[in-house]
């Protein structure tokens, strides 16, 4: 009688180990999953000025998929790189992908000092008709900085004009228009492939109203 109530007691506790590892386990592999669908915390909050000089905020962001890049107008080769293929890109989706969700290029400075509205305006207007230039105050523009988890360094240089340049993070973030991340790219991206992509991503995405 005894040994029998101590087996069965064996057996249930080896039962409910069972059942708990079971839970343990399906919990641990759930968290990746569930970790991997949240959305990235990046442009969730920003406070800037238009090249119009007018309040730019997030909720511009919202019904339009953005495409946002930070650069300087007095970078010289990085910056009017990757404001080319963004350009190709954007012409090569217009010419043959009439169907897709229109996408609205952003061109935010990490030079506010000198880039100004006004200095923005002309700079943008080299490249797209539809891309805008983004500035602020020195701290609106390292709060959108550390929003996009944009790096930025000041160099001293004398051979260029005020004597210095910018290190700077060379990557487009795609937003989509509830106002989430929904892809980067690296500014090495062929125009070709960030037009496929930027088709894909735009056509497949839900958009919530
Ligand atoms: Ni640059």
């Amino acid at each position: 009688m005894k040994t029998s109530i101590r087996v069965s007691l064996i057996i249930s506790i080896i039962g409910l180990c069972v059942v708990f590892g079971v839970l343990v386990w399906q919990t641990g592999d759930d968290r990746p999953t569930s970790a991997s669908q949240q959305t990235p915390d990046i442009g969730r909050s920003f406070d800037l000025v238009s090249d119009d000089g007018a309040p730019i905020t997030q909720e511009f962001l919202r019904g339009r998929f953005t495409l946002l890049y930070f650069g300087f107008t007095y970078c010289p080769d990085v910056c009017p790189t990757s404001l080319q293929v963004m350009t190709q890109a954007l012409a090569e989706i217009e010419a043959f992908e009439n169907s897709s969700p229109q996408v609205t290029p952003v061109f935010v400075t990490v030079d506010p000092a000198r880039d100004t509205p006004e200095a923005l305006k002309q700079y943008v207007s080299h490249f797209h008709p539809r891309l805008q230039g983004w500035t602020g105050s020195e701290e609106q523009i390292a709060a959108a900085m550390r929003s996009f988890k944009v790096y930025r360094a000041r160099v001293d240089d004398p051979t260029v004009p005020d004597g210095y340049t910018i290190d700077h993070s060379s990557i487009f973030y795609l937003m989509d228009p509830n106002g989430n991340f929904l892809a980067h790219f690296d500014h090495a991206v062929t125009p070709e492939k960030l037009a496929k992509t930027l088709t894909q991503l735009t056509n497949q995405t839900k958009v919530m109203r």
